[in-house]
């Protein structure tokens, strides 16, 4: 579970991910490049996001809706997430892993929040926690910056909001919207938190923001201009059922390599074609006579 964050080994940093601030016009280059963030959920995709060069693993709340089948991220809980996020931490080496806070685990007092937040450090492994929220957790993250736990922030479409917000919609759209926005980023910066993640915000306002904020913005449907970019990992390859954000491109369909798989599995085991005898374990031909003669005594 130990990857130690040594400078020089390749392994991301939080000093790292602060470092590749952009500033304004600058040419990409080794250092600045744009930050990449995917989910991960798994100890098989982290070690093959990790192989890719993925600069950091988030393992999302979006656990709920992707992996386990609830309707929305709220029903989440501390310990499922823990659980998914030893898997990660276990496939990842040189990427930085940080765990989400779920719903509810950042809702209660700042004593029990930031005793959940060390439960991702201690028991998971996770290098940071992200947390939904902008003005009202100002607190919280000063509390755990404190406590030596890095936090990644989240403005824009907070999915835990969905019942107060109506649902998952662009946000930031009207003017007071924008502001409060606005409002809401530069408060997570304030508290200390090393990067924010903007989600389904208007390209022009994460221009914005990413402008104005000294931490890197990692946008999700945000625009091309942010600091980084997150992407669910199972809309990327086309493993999520229902409707997908228009944000979300899809490299891959994975729904129908894998559906094509196991029909075909089902197929050859209906027919007798799987397994094959070479896929078979036999007897040393000796015993395979000793053993019939045997049987037919
Ligand atoms: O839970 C999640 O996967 C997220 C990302 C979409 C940013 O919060």
């Amino acid at each position: 579970m130990s990857v130690a964050p040594r400078a020089g080994n390749g392994k991301i940093t939080v000093p790292d991910i602060l470092n590749r601030k952009s500033s304004p016009g600058a040419v990409p280059t080794e250092g600045n490049r744009k930050i990449t963030c995917l989910t991960a959920y798994d100890y098989p995709t982290a070690r093959l996001l990790d192989d890719a060069g993925v600069d950091i693993l988030l393992v999302g709340d979006s656990l709920g809706m992707v992996v386990l089948g609830y309707e929305n991220t709220l029903p989440v809980t501390v310990d499922e997430m823990v659980h998914h996020v030893r898997a990660v931490r276990r496939g990842a080496r040189r990427a930085l892993v940080v765990a989400d806070m779920p719903y509810g685990s950042f809702h209660v007092s700042l004593d029990e929040s930031v005793a959940n937040a060390v439960r991702f450090v201690k028991e998971g492994g996770a290098e940071a926690v992200k947390i939904e929220g902008g003005e009202k957790r100002m607190e919280l993250i000063m509390r755990l910056v404190e406590a030596e736990i890095p936090v990644m922030g989240h403005v824009g479409l907070t999915p835990q909001s969905v019942n107060a917000l109506g649902g998952f919609k662009v946000q930031g759209k009207t003017f007071e919207a924008a502001q409060q926005l606005i409002r809401d980023a530069r408060a997570v910066e304030a508290a200390g938190a090393f990067s924010i993640v903007l989600e389904s915000v208007p390209r022009e306002l994460a221009v914005q923001l990413t402008e104005q904020l000294r931490i890197p913005t990692i946008g999700i449907g945000a625009g091309p201009e942010c600091d980084g970019q997150v992407l669910v990992f199972h809309d990327l390859v086309g493993l999520t059922f229902g409707s997908v954000p228009k944000f979300a491109r899809q490299y891959a369909n994975l729904t129908e390599t894998i559906s094509r798989a196991v029909s075909e599995y089902c197929e050859d085991v209906r027919s007798g074609r799987f397994p094959s005898d070479a896929e078979s374990y036999h007897l040393p031909a000796e015993m395979r006579e000793q053993l019939l003669v045997r049987l037919r005594r």
